[in-house]
């Protein structure tokens, strides 16, 4: 098993690349060369809080397998932005990964119902349905994706943004180039309000509203920090148009190469990591809008009455991406009742 390691290593050596930050220093530890050598991809800074529950959930898989499995923890998008990256995992190229739903639900449309604009009446009602009986059936749905689905994490409410003022109505989203993730209900979105949708991985948003390419985007406090976004782009306005949360995966192909013992151990792993990271998500989030608040940003705070317009204007949405779902949709808005 340790030659098994060894060749694991050095097959995934070109994946792991120069990014791969070790956790652990393996001089000297001979005997405990392990079985698994897997790579996870993020593509969050490395103190954000989804990064750190990965390295959280590296550590405590290394532990309880006694050293067996290693998980590289690849954070600031270094293996690719998330489509590439779900890409590759399905066929074992990556083998674990964090990935927002928005980029996972045209490839699994079921899960759209989990992004509909405003779903949720707050970030508990989400916690009820996703820890629920609803959340684990979403769990279950991966089935025929070459992926299976761990855990969720938080990734709080998303807002708009934008480099040229402030939205304070419906009708100032008119005619803004609004970059999105690369999703066709993210798209749809930004259209029902008026704006103009362009779709863009993740780190490229800075530069193109430095460019002007775009006018805005929409991300939650977390992000808008810590991409820097707000230095280009300070206006910001609190709509909260939708909560995605994210998904903790592993490949279809990697998780069949594993034990029933390894596989319920990374399973509980996965989900201690995510209560880690709801920890620190609440935190970071805090600090990230002290300090965009601070750096003389102008957020503007919706209207319940604006709020209503947004919401009305997206109604289509449900109905064009989960007419098959309705049943669920109501569950979901009856929990939150
Ligand atoms: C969030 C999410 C990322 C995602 C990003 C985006 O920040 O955590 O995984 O890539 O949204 O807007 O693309």
């Amino acid at each position: 098993m340790v030659r098994k390691g060894l060749t694991l290593l050095l097959m995934t050596g070109a994946v792991l690349g120069v990014g791969g930050c070790g956790i652990w220093d393996h001089g000297a530890q001979e005997e405990n060369i392990p079985e698994y050598v897997f790579t996870y991809a993020e593509n969050q800074a490395e103190d954000y809080p989804t990064a750190q529950g990965a390295v959280r959930f590296a550590q405590l898989v290394y532990e309880r397998t006694g050293g067996k499995i290693e998980i590289q923890v690849n954070a600031g998008g270094s293996l690719g932005d998330e489509r590439g990256i779900i890409k590759q995992m399905r066929f074992g190229g990556i083998d674990f990964a964090r990935i927002s739903l928005s980029s996972l639900a045209d490839f699994i449309p079921k899960l759209n119902v989990l992004q509909m604009p405003y779903l949720y009446t707050d970030a508990n009602h989400m916690w009820e349905v996703l820890e629920g009986e609803i959340g684990d059936d979403f769990l279950n749905s991966f089935e025929g994706s070459g992926l299976v689905a761990m855990s969720w994490y938080d990734a709080g409410a998303r807002n708009f943004y934008n480099t040229k003022k402030p939205v304070e109505c419906l009708e100032d989203m008119k005619g803004m180039k609004i970059r999105v993730q690369e999703s066709e209900v993210m798209q749809r979105m930004v259209r029902a309000l008026g704006g103009i949708p362009v779709p863009l991985p993740y780190d490229q948003v800075y530069s193109a509203l430095e460019t002007g390419e775009i006018d805005g985007a929409e991300n939650n406090w977390a992000s808008y920090d810590s991409e820097g976004h707000y230095r280009v782009a300070s206006y910001y306005t609190v709509d909260e148009h939708t909560r995605v949360p994210e998904l903790q995966l592993v490949s279809e192909v990697t998780w069949n190469k594993l034990s029933d013992e390894y596989k319920t151990i990374i399973r509980e792993c996965a989900q201690e990591s995510a209560l880690y990271e709801r920890e620190l998500w609440e935190k970071r989030s805090q600090e990230s809008e002290r300090r965009v608040r601070e750096s003389g940003c102008h957020v503007v705070e919706l209207t319940a009455e604006e709020k209503a317009r947004f919401q009305e204007a997206m109604i289509p949405i449900y109905g064009e991406f989960c007419s098959d779902y309705m049943e669920i949709i109501e569950a979901i808005m009856e929990a939150g009742r």
